[in-house]
């Protein structure tokens, strides 16, 4: 139960709670390891999700029973990694991400780890992807996590191709904290959080940057 403190956004989270509870609920392994490290090594940019992240998406997607994912932002394939291990044999995860250097480097991630064959990974720009991709949907998740400042047009996406209790997933919905400023970005970051209110049951979990989820309310009924 949350406190005064708690509520108005206080964290008793120290980097020694952390470090506890990962390895308590979630131990690391050498996939997870690589992946995580990647960037890194790779010199480029740290910016994936934490782990505990991490393993709330595969618990969602596991909980939902999907079989059919996308993703926008593979980056080097951290979170792509924990979504696929939700799947189950047959289902897929699209993951777009525009820069070849970290889609090749993904592509290794998930190779090593012995997921290719579930995870396709889609070098250009979601823009130009998502048209095409709707023949495959129905999808059962879209996770967002790249191009902040379109999180509505791939909202409205999503909302367009989810199948009816799917979820629609955006980290970073704090926006670095700028969610309320007047700029374009931030603007569009709440028209996605207005549209995803009025068309799913939904909430913004307070992660570090924030990470809106969203089951897909049934249209028709
Ligand atoms: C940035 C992007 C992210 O998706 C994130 O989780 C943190 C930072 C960035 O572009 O700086
Ligand atoms: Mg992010």
């Amino acid at each position: 139960m949350a406190d005064q403190a708690s509520r108005g956004g206080e964290r008793y989270a120290t980097p020694q709670i952390l470090d506890y509870t990962a390895r308590t609920h979630h131990p690391s392994d050498h996939s997870l390891e690589r992946a995580f490290g990647a960037p890194a090594r790779h010199g480029m940019p740290e910016i994936q999700l934490g782990p505990a992240e991490g393993r709330l998406l595969e618990l969602l997607l596991r909980l939902i029973n999907a079989t059919k994912v996308v993703e926008i932002g593979t980056l080097a394939g951290y979170s792509a990694l924990w979504m696929a291990r939700a799947l189950p044999p047959g289902g897929h995860l699209w993951t777009i991400e525009s820069d070849p250097k970290h889609a090749g480097v993904a592509a290794e991630v998930v190779g090593e780890a012995g997921l290719g064959d579930r995870v396709t990974i889609i070098r250009d720009d979601a823009r130009a992807v998502l048209p095409k991709l709707c023949d495959s949907g129905p999808f059962c998740a879209v996770f967002l996590d790249a191009d902040k400042g379109r999180y509505d047009v791939y909202g409205r996406w999503a909302t367009e191709n989810l199948r009816a209790g799917g979820l629609l997933i955006g980290d970073n919905a704090y926006l670095f904290g700028r969610l309320l400023d007047d700029g374009e970005d931030a603007k569009a970051m709440r028209r996605f959080h207005e549209e995803m209110a009025a068309s799913y049951r939904s909430v913004c979990v307070p992660t570090p940057d924030g990470l809106a989820v969203g089951v897909r309310l049934d249209p028709k009924a």
